[in-house]
């Protein structure tokens, strides 16, 4: 059956599962290696922030040969910038390091092993600079990559001295590396006239052709970025892959041969930037009934030692800072610290699940100041739609969580299990269990409202077969799956006839960053509108060379039928063919109804929300502080699945991502500002066997998304990383009866030494119930 009934909703594989698990998809590592192909290695800065002095490249340089070639930033022919918001971020660092991993030298040679000899011959003085490590110290001297922002309600500072209850609260949540199994790699070809031909693990090609091209002085015509598939991006090869190619670039022109840069994974984690780790106070007022009042809320990131995405992502974490509930008056402010370490970057949410943590950890306090339980203060404060807008001023029209909530407990038994736990708790002294629960609000479109457009450029051949390009790139989320069955749908062909290529600069131009969630959104819907070009185009003639009208004309089980005629979709396109009719369309969307104005912090940002909610049940042991997860009971909102199979893998893999950024992954720096846990041995990602015991994960039923998204489908990809704040606060939760109730601090990620913290410390220096003025 080939139509949109049976195509669209279809639980198909992933186009690559097979080739996953055989070695036959290929990474860019896995390419044919051009003759004459050099590999690059970096020289890193071992300093956190000083001056350079002197590079002395003679011994490296000796060992080279003619076969080898070294720079620095002085040789790079075009702009050492690859800045994507503002500028400059240099790719070589220029006269002053700024954090311990950046690169200094590059290299190449003919072999990765002649190229690390010569890098350890490369010397580097340096003149020591003090180094700011830390939020707080960034904050006291006001060093920020871009300026504090606000967004506002109302009177917050009124209505918290009016209010007749208030708490306030602190809380720090660690960053996460993005530990895709493929590193950042990127191989650079030289072509006639001076062109490149740049092959790049990356979400955001585009991005890499213009930077390219930036680094060269080309234009960017001159410069080809393609991908064809990433072995998981995660956000961490949004900006970032953009350094490596560019590097690989700049070798490839000097030295006239092909130049591969792939990094081992203690250089990608030593130089690459992370997921945000955020410093957050909070001061809410409420009423006795647990009614919210006024917040005032303080976050601030370490953004590292340049822009790179930070202040978007301090946007993001604002915009989500109250999840799902309404304050009558609120104050976010948001800071983009300047500290010398990595440039942090995107990752998965995107600064929301940052702000949201904090949202929970509010809520769960005033919960436990007033005793009751936090999901009735949760349901009193939900959104209402038609009456609330937002803190950024934009009206809520669906929402959707109190029926995802009632479902959601009613599925996991919550009442009974609640008991069941006080029971086990009062019995059990070394063990204590918990419950928490997390809804999730999450906006949907790049809040820089021009990145939301896409193109796609669709070949029908004549034998009826299809070739399917489009903006966006495959890191594992289905992304091409997705749309060749939206293609297959459209044309009501077999999803097999539709081929998919790789991302390429010279197929579809001035592409987005595939982030944001919004892939299939953008890239589905401008696939679709191609296929519309062409099956116009195609009607028209059918109807012209053999009657009828043209708008009667279907496209059903991979047959085109008009009125007393019918062709296999093969046959009507070959005529189409021989008539001279045009079987190749460029489609192009861009998302209606959003608007947003930054400087008043108002608009609607978001053209919808996904949203979803979990149960989690922890457990913990009180004298080791380890925790595990009993069960967890997911439900999320996808509108209409176009696969649910797809989805499915998303919101568990989110679920599990998000579990291991709160639980196990650590970030550890030492006092100058080394990263000491650069490799897995030291970085503790979830494994299989960090699953919860019994996991039960649902797509919410759903008649489809009420905006006309691509077939009334949800952005799937990054809201379920939000689900695992349940599994945070259950762990809360548990330590909360370890400490027989009242007040909890807990700092992410819920390590086992963090657990042990917040059980014996006193939150009353964090956690204060404030007397009225
Ligand atoms: N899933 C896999 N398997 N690998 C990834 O790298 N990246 C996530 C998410 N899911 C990722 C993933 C992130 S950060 C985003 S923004 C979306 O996928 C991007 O793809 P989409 O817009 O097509 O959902
Ligand atoms: N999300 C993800 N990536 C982005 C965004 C966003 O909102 N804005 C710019 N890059
Ligand atoms: Mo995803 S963090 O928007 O690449």
């Amino acid at each position: 059956m080939a139509d949109a009934e049976s195509l669209i909703g279809a639980a198909l594989a992933h186009d690559s599962a097979r080739k996953h698990v055989t070695g036959e998809a290929l990474y860019i590592d896995d390419l044919p290696e051009p003759p004459g192909l050099l590999h690059a290695v970096l020289v890193l800065s071992s300093e956190a922030h000083a001056a350079i002095t002197a590079i002395d490249l003679t011994a490296a340089r000796a060992l080279l040969g003619r076969d080898g070639i070294a720079v620095t930033a002085s040789d790079i022919p075009g702009r050492n910038d690859v800045g994507p918001m503002s500028g400059p971020e240099p790719i070589l660092a220029a006269g002053l390091v700024e954090y311990i991993g950046q690169p200094i030298v590059a290299i190449a040679a003919p072999t990765l092993k002649a190229a690390r000899a010569a890098a350890k011959l490369v010397r580097i003085s340096y003149e020591r600079r003090e180094a700011v490590l830390d939020i707080e110290t960034a904050l006291a001297r006001e060093m920020f990559v871009s300026p504090p922002h606000r967004m506002q309600r109302g009177d917050a500072a009124a209505a918290l001295a009016r209010a007749p209850l208030r708490l306030a609260g602190e809380l720090t949540i660690g960053g996460q590396d993005h530990f895709y199994l493929e590193g950042q790699v990127a191989m650079a070809v030289p072509q006639e006239s001076g062109e490149m031909l740049v092959w790049s693990s990356t979400q955001h090609p585009t991005e890499i052709q213009k930077m390219v091209a930036r680094v060269l002085g080309l234009p960017y015509a001159a410069v080809t970025a393609q991908v064809r598939r990433m072995g998981g991006g995660f956000g961490g090869k949004e900006t970032q892959p953009a350094i490596f190619a560019c590097v690989a670039a700049v070798l490839a022109r000097l030295s006239a041969r092909p130049v591969k840069l792939r990094l081992d994974r203690d250089d990608d984690m030593m130089i690459t930037g992370k997921r945000h780790d955020f410093h957050i106070r909070w001061e809410v007022g409420y009423d006795g009934s647990g009614r919210l009042l006024a917040l005032e809320m303080r976050l601030a990131a370490r953004a590292g030692h340049v822009a790179d995405l930070s202040p978007a992502i301090v946007d993001r974490a604002m915009f989500h800072a109250l999840n799902c509930y309404f304050v009558p008056d609120v104050a976010v402010a948001g800071y983009a610290c300047k500290t010398h370490t990595q440039s942090n970057t995107a990752f998965r949410g995107f600064g929301g699940p940052q702000g949201m943590l904090a949202a929970e950890d509010m809520i769960d306090a005033v919960a436990r100041a007033l005793g009751t339980d936090a999901i009735e203060i949760r349901r009193l404060n939900y959104l209402a739609p038609g009456r609330d807008t937002t803190h950024y001023h934009q009206p809520v029209e669906d929402f959707i969580l109190p029926e995802i909530t009632d479902q959601l407990l009613a599925a996991a038994e919550y009442a009974a299990r609640r008991r069941t736990i006080a029971a086990f708790n009062a019995a059990s002294t070394n063990v204590k269990r918990g419950l928490g629960f997390a809804p999730v609000m999450f906006g949907i479109s790049f809040t820089t409202t021009m990145f939301n457009q896409a193109g796609a450029l669709v070949h029908v051949y004549t034998d009826g077969s299809v070739q399917l390009n489009h903006g966006g790139t495959e890191m594992g989320q289905g992304l091409f799956q997705k749309i060749a069955q939206i293609v297959a749908a459209s044309f009501a062909i077999d999803v097999a006839a539709v081929r998919l290529q790789a991302t390429d600069t010279s197929k579809v131009p001035n592409t987005s960053a595939t982030a944001a969630s919004s892939g299939t959104d953008l890239n589905g819907a401008a696939a679709e509108d191609a296929c519309r070009q062409i099956k116009t185009r195609l009607a028209e003639f059918g109807a012209r060379l053999h009657g009828g009208a043209a708008g009667a004309v279907v496209f059903r089980d991979g047959r085109v039928t008009g009125d007393r005629w019918s062709f296999t979709f093969a046959e009507l396109v070959a005529q189409a063919y021989r008539a001279r009719v045009q079987l190749s369309a460029a489609g192009f969307y861009a998302t209606p109804k959003i608007h947003y104005d930054r400087a008043t912090a108002s608009g609607r940002p978001f053209f919808y929300f996904a949203y979803g909610a979990a149960l989690c049940e922890a457990e913990i042991d009180v004298a080791t502080g380890e925790s595990r997860m009993l069960r967890a009971d997911l439900l999320h909102d996808v509108g209409r699945s176009i696969n649910p199979a797809i989805d499915l893998g998303q919101i568990e893999g989110g679920f599990m991502q998000g579990l291991g950024w709160l639980t196990c992954e650590e970030l550890v720096f030492d006092r100058d500002g080394r990263l000491r846990t650069h490799a897995p041995s030291t970085y503790k990602i979830p494994t299989a066997r960090d699953l919860p015991a019994d996991f039960r994960v649902r797509i919410l039923e759903s008649a489809g998304n009420r905006e006309p998204t691509i077939h009334r489908s949800k952005a799937v990809g990054e809201p379920p990383l939000m689900l695992a704040n349940a599994a945070w606060l259950a762990i809360k939760d548990a330590i909360a009866a370890a400490r027989g109730g009242g007040a909890v601090r807990l700092d992410a990620p819920a390590t086992p030494e963090a657990i042990l913290r917040a059980v014996t410390h006193h939150p009353e220096n964090v956690v204060s119930q404030k007397p009225r003025p």
